[in-house]
């Protein structure tokens, strides 16, 4: 009876083991299938302005950089609070610390860029940037280090950035750009990250270090978002000086116009989430918050650690080169 009992073990054993890659594929395909529906979603979302009529180069980013500066994300109310309201340091713990998910993640999204830019000329601008992104311009340290002696400053201990629930729109934000640079043409990823990223930034932290000098940080502790100001100018400028290279066609000026307009649209939905934690934040037991800028309030449902995150990340990273 034992040794019936064994073979019957055995063979389930076996029956497992075969079903295993089965089961596998069948995680990864539930991943992906993820994935595309978070993207689709977040396509549909954002109702994108059409891009300009073709015209020179120079005149066409000219015209693209009016539009970026004028654009809600780089003019978002969060934004205005911060300059005139008297925040403390806590609202920017709470704000730091979904912030911090995205700022580890710009290496990511420009070496994924790096390795579909079309030749050596493209590769050489963004190259550039890497390298002071890596730490170069900052005393070796690189930005995500920055950002966590802000972290620090504001209260939160080591470690905890890695265990705090993130807003939906902070993670989609991050989910949006991988699947930009990874499944749209290049020039669209371009578009996103220069345009949608390095010419944002500047007029997107002038507002945040006059909140952060109002609460008193030191200079020091705000290094990260003002050697952003400084550095993104140059920034910029290098991907301009790429951009300008391929915006010769109407097909190449659409797709770096819809670049920049897709990363807009998930950072105005980023702001908003962030706005939402921190009205979370200050207000714990009101059950019906609204804000001006999320009327259906804000739904806390799925959202993940930066650690859970991470976790996700890695475990879709390996089922796309499994299963490309
Ligand atoms: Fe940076
Ligand atoms: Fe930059």
């Amino acid at each position: 009876m034992t040794t019936r009992l064994a073979q019957v073990m055995y063979g389930l054993d076996r029956v497992k083991q075969g079903a295993a890659p089965l089961v596998d594929h069948a995680a990864a395909l539930r991943d992906r299938l993820w994935w595309r529906k978070a993207a689709r979603a977040e396509a549909q979302a954002s109702a994108l302005p059409p891009a300009p009529s073709f015209g020179p180069p120079r005149e066409f980013l000219a015209t693209l950089r009016a539009d970026v500066l004028a654009h809600t994300a780089v003019n978002h109310p969060l934004l205005g609070r911060v300059a005139h309201v008297p925040f403390v340091r806590e609202d920017y713990r709470v704000f730091g610390l979904q912030h911090y998910a995205l700022v580890g993640c710009f290496t990511t999204y420009l070496e994924l860029l790096l390795l579909a830019a079309p030749d050596s000329d493209a590769k050489q601008w963004i190259a550039k940037v890497l390298i002071d992104e890596y730490g170069e311009g900052s005393e070796g340290k690189d930005h995500a280090e920055l950002y966590r002696e802000f972290l620090r400053a504001t209260g939160v201990a080591e470690g905890e950035e890695l265990e705090v629930p993130l807003h939906a729109d902070v993670t989609g934000f991050i989910a949006e750009h991988l699947r930009i640079c990874r499944e749209e043409p290049f020039l669209v990823g371009l578009g996103a990250l220069g345009p949608g990223h390095e010419w944002s930034i500047p007029k997107m932290f002038d507002p945040i270090i006059r909140g952060l000098r109002r609460a008193r940080f030191e200079a020091r502790e705000i290094q990260y978002f003002t050697l952003h100001v400084e550095q993104d100018q140059d920034h910029g400028s290098w991907l301009e000086e790429a951009l300008v290279l391929y915006a010769d066609t109407p097909q190449a000026q659409a797709e770096i116009h819809r670049g920049a307009m897709l990363s807009l649209a998930a950072r105005v939905r980023f702001w908003s989430g962030v706005q939402d934690k921190i009205v979370r934040w200050r207000q714990p037991r009101n059950v019906h918050l609204r804000t001006p800028s999320r009327r259906e309030g804000h739904n806390q449902a799925n959202e993940l650690t930066l650690r859970e995150w991470r976790v996700r990340m890695r475990a879709l990273t390996q089922a796309r080169g499994r299963y490309a």
